[in-house]
């Protein structure tokens, strides 16, 4: 395996007397694209939000691109995912008073890109997720599916190495649940980006290289995925 840009080792999480994850480890390549999977309450979205250093591990390490992240203050830490990480949270958070272009275009903001290639890059992200039509309504007033495709196209804009996504197509039918995995294939395949997908869902699962399987807080199962590669 290529050296990974994205490495959790021995990863441990408790909430008060609930232990959400022990001993996980796990490392994706740059171009790889991962599918953790595994039952509602497993520990999915705590691995995920762990390897993004929104949460802070009990024991283990984080490494992006070769540099610990654990160990960071919450500021560090806060500019380290602002570059190096696209995130798709579970439950959206995007900005509901913005519109959905801005919402999209504001992690090129906030790293200093100027605000017409912005805007131009920003409705590029919108129209390859089929929803450059909403583009100037404001986010509090599209459909769930729309705002999901919008919280994607926010996380694949800044073209960073690595991007997490918790359930991105849980809101979305086939056909627009399909245009947002081509979009993380295509990032994948043509910028190198380092893919990690939580899933319920067999045919997302379909299009990962690899599926982690999360059971109980534990990793119990890393398998090359056995389908069909894409
Ligand atoms: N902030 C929190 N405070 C307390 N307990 C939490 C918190 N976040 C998660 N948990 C608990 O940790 C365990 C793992 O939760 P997690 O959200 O990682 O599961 P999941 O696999 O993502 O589930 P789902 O498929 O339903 O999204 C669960 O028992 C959950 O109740
Ligand atoms: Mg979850």
């Amino acid at each position: 395996m290529t050296t990974p840009v994205l490495t959790g080792t021995h990863l441990a999480k408790a909430f008060g007397a609930t232990t959400a994850l022990v001993d996980a480890s796990v490392a994706v390549a740059p171009g790889e694209i991962v599918a953790i999977m595994g039952p509602s309450g497993s520990g999915k979205s705590t691995l995920l939000h762990l390897l993004a250093g929104l949460l802070r591990p009990d024991a283990g390490t984080v490494e992006i691109a070769g540099v610990r992240i654990d160990t960071m203050s919450e500021r560090q830490r806060s500019d380290v995912r602002l570059r190096q990480l696209g995130f798709v949270f579970q439950h959206g958070e995007l900005v509901p008073e913005l519109t959905v272009v801005e919402n999209v275009e504001l992690p090129l903001r906030l790293t200093g890109v100027s605000a017409r290639p912005a805007r131009v890059r920003a409705l590029e992200a919108l129209d390859r997720l089929g929803v450059a039509g909403e583009a100037d309504r404001r986010l509090s007033e599209v459909s769930g599916g729309q705002a999901q495709r919008a919280a994607v196209a926010r996380a694949l804009v800044h073209a960073p190495p690595v991007v997490l996504a918790d359930e991105p197509t849980g809101a979305l039918d086939t056909l627009t649940g399909e245009l947002v995995l081509e979009a993380f294939v295509d990032a994948a395949r043509d910028q190198g980006t380092a893919v990690v997908l939580v899933t319920h869902d067999l045919r997302v699962a379909s299009y990962a290289s690899r599926d982690v399987l999360v059971r109980d807080g534990r990793i119990v199962d890393q398998a090359a995925h056995v389908g069909e590669p894409r």
